[in-house]
């Protein structure tokens, strides 16, 4: 089966929520994506395989910040690059309408994600102190500036959609 990614849309948030309660310590209730995906100012998608929902991202925008909200891949579909389609897709989004600094948090204790940011580019910036609770961290706050990059798109372009 082929994964796509596209918009977010209200019929994917039952299995958008359902994954997240399998990742999060502290999972978003489902009202809160309902807000999300109505906001212009925000980019939410999916990584969809047949049926299934197998990963997320959002992003919101202010001016020239933007916030990286949610990343999230089923754990039975890590490791297959993902995280990379649904990253360069909303960076290549961003990087056509917005010229500012994308910014999120993440425990440094999640090495996973850490190497995936880095991978993108992106800079460890400071630490935000007692920032996550259940288990408690400090977290790390990175940031990349969109309008220095080069559409990622083009930088390692995706030939084959992934398979499963
Ligand atoms: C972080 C996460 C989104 C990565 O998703 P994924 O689909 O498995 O990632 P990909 O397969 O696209 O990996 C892309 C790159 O990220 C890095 N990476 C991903 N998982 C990794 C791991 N377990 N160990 C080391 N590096 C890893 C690698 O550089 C990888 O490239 P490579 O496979 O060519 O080496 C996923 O592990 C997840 O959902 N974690 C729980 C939620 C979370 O932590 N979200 C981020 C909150 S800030």
């Amino acid at each position: 089966m082929f994964v796509k990614i596209r918009d977010m849309a209200k019929y994917d948030l039952n299995a958008v929520a359902i994954v997240e309660k399998g990742v999060f310590s502290s999972p978003w209730p489902l009202a809160a994506y309902e807000s999300e995906i109505k906001k212009p100012t925000s980019i939410c998608k999916v990584a969809a395989c047949g049926d299934y929902i197998i990963g997320y991202m959002c992003v919101s925008t202010i001016l020239d910040e933007a916030h990286l909200m949610k990343l999230a891949v089923h754990e039975n579909f890590r490791r297959k690059g993902v995280a990379r389609l649904l990253v360069t897709e909303v960076l290549d989004i961003l990087h056509d309408k917005f010229s500012g600094i994308l910014l999120l948090e993440v425990r440094p204790s999640n090495l996973p994600a850490l190497k995936l940011y880095e991978k993108f580019g992106f800079n460890k910036l400071y630490v935000r102190k007692r920032y996550y609770v259940t288990p408690d961290e400090d977290a790390l706050v990175m940031g990349l500036n969109i309008n220095r990059v080069t559409p990622f798109k083009d930088h390692e372009p995706i030939s084959s959609p992934l398979t499963f």
